[in-house]
């Protein structure tokens, strides 16, 4: 049912198959919803995300880091394309670039990342590895506001999934990732009706 509160309009940066963009595209399905993807972009011409976004209609373009020569001309072309799409909302998605302090700034308080491990354990890369390696009996996934350091802004949402004996890196995967989608929109929701958001460096969640 719809609200009549206008939605939040919400850009998706991915850089590969977007699985979670996926999962966002389909929970904003819900006429209900806070939030309505406007856009996706990846920052590789091949990013799988692509078309699957087009398929459903959503407009999607690439803005490949690997055409401009700097990390700031490459950021400032994302950020005019999200200032062009209106996005109120820079839902990162399995984006793997560093992202500038500057760029991080510009869009703090309106930039979430999703994040595969219970942050703040395992940041970086390889987090079932790291996680199989620290020998955790429980793992999963983290959102969280986007700040300067990489993966340490403040937490939105988190869902926990037991390690199981034997498990690998890819049963692992696969097991965190199937909460991810979940989470990811619920997160989201949180934020696009300003029932979370981002003051003093903190989450402060509202009624
Ligand atoms: C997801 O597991 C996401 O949490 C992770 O990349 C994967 C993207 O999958 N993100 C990071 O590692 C960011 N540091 P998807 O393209 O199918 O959504």
């Amino acid at each position: 049912m719809s609200t009549g509160i206008p939605k939040k309009r919400v850009a998706v940066l991915i850089s590969g198959r977007g699985s979670n963009m996926g999962a966002l595209i389909e929970a904003a399905k819900d006429a209900g919803y806070p939030a309505e993807i406007v856009t996706v972009i990846a920052n590789k011409a091949d990013a799988g995300g692509l078309d699957t976004a087009r398929k459903q209609g959503i407009h999607a373009q690439a803005i490949p880091h690997r055409d401009y020569a700097a990390k700031q001309r490459h950021e400032a072309a994302v950020s005019e394309a999200l200032r062009a799409a209106r996005a109120d909302i820079v839902c990162l998605a399995g984006y793997m670039r560093l992202l500038s302090p500057e760029f991080a700034r510009e869009w703090e308080g309106k930039m979430i990342n999703i994040h595969p491990s219970l942050l703040p354990l395992f940041r970086g890369l390889h987090t079932h590895d790291q996680a199989l390696e620290a020998g955790v009996r429980v793992h999963g996934c983290t959102v969280h506001f986007v700040t300067a350091g990489m993966d340490e802004g403040p937490i939105i949402a988190q869902t926990a999934v037991p390690v199981k004996t034997g498990d690998t890196a890819e049963t692992l995967a696969e097991r965190v990732l199937s909460v991810e989608h979940e989470t990811y929109a619920r997160a989201l929701a949180l934020v696009a009706t300003g029932q979370a958001l981002m003051q003093n460096g903190r989450t402060v969640f509202r009624d």
